[in-house]
Parts: structure tokens; sequence; C-alpha cells
């Protein structure tokens, strides 16, 4: 396989701690440090060098947006209820001018109104929506295929 060069920070916003307990039917059943490894096996077979965090605090996570700037080439977000009113969080993703995919586990368009409006989605790549963590390692998959059509 060729060697990618993609450093991808991956973050989990407020409540995805909960994956796997709260709302299963919506979220799924795997808790997740579970797709926590699903997405790391997935991106060792990518050769994309991956870090992860999940916080329930925004300050947290721009923080670390923050801190990556240098580090990461690309950052696939799952903001939470952040998506659909963080201003500071969408300013924090504009600033470090990296390309962002943003991931649902559930399908925020077929559900109630306030979660079809995302202040995320206009500074995106894309949005994965409604396949669980699977979500994850398909924004990876992006991720690279729009590497390879760019080199
Ligand atoms: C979510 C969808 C959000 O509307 C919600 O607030 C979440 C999870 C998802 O992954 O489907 O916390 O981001």
């Amino acid at each position: 396989m060729a060697t990618s060069n993609l450093k991808v920070l991956v973050l989990h916003g407020p409540n995805l701690n909960m994956t796997g307990f709260r709302e299963p039917d919506v979220y799924g059943k795997k808790p997740l440090d579970e797709l926590d490894k699903d997405i790391k096996a997935a991106a060792e077979a990518l050769d994309i060098e991956v870090r992860i965090l999940q916080s329930n605090s925004e300050g947290v996570l721009i923080d670390t947006i923050q801190e990556h700037r240098r580090w990461a080439s690309a950052i696939v977000i799952n903001p939470g209820g952040l998506t659909h009113y963080s201003i500071a969080l969408r300013d924090a993703l504009v600033s470090v001018r990296l390309p962002i995919v943003e991931v649902h586990l559930s399908n925020v368009h077929a559900r109630e109104e306030f979660r079809r409006i995302s202040v995320i989605a206009p500074i995106t790549i894309g949005q994965v929506v409604g396949f669980g963590g699977y979500g994850y390692i398909m924004a990876l998959n992006a991720l690279l295929n729009l590497e390879r059509e760019v080199v």
C-alpha cells in the first residue's frame, strides 16, 4: 500500500462518552472505546496516524484543535450537541485552516428539526451521517481519497 502523509485528529464532543449506553436504538450499542479501537485499526490499515479525544467541554475541544494546528493534516469531528449552535467551535475549526469532516452516528436529518441545522457543516468538506461508528472510517477513507487525488 502507498504511504499516506495523513495525520488526523478525531474529536468526539459532549455525551459521546455515553455511546453504547444512551439511546442505543439511535446511537448504537457499541461503547465509544470500541468505536475508537475500530477507528485505530482502520487508520493503521490505511497508514493514517490518528489521535482521538472525547470531551464534554467545548473549551477542551477548542484547546485541542488549537494545540493540533501544526500536527494535524485534517480533523474528523462529531461535535455532538455543539453541532447545532457552537459558533466558538466553528471559529476554532476555521482558524486552523485544515480540512474538516463532520460525522454523526445518527441520521441527524431524519430526526428533530433542530438537529438538521449544523453551524459546522458550511466549513467542512462534507458530512457523514447515519452510519454509526463506521462513519468515522468512511471519513478517513474520504480524506485519503482526497489526498491521493491531489498528489
Ligand atoms: C450526534 C447528533 C447530535 O444531534 C446529538 O446532540 C449528539 C450525537 C450523533 O452522533 O448522531 O450528541 O452528534
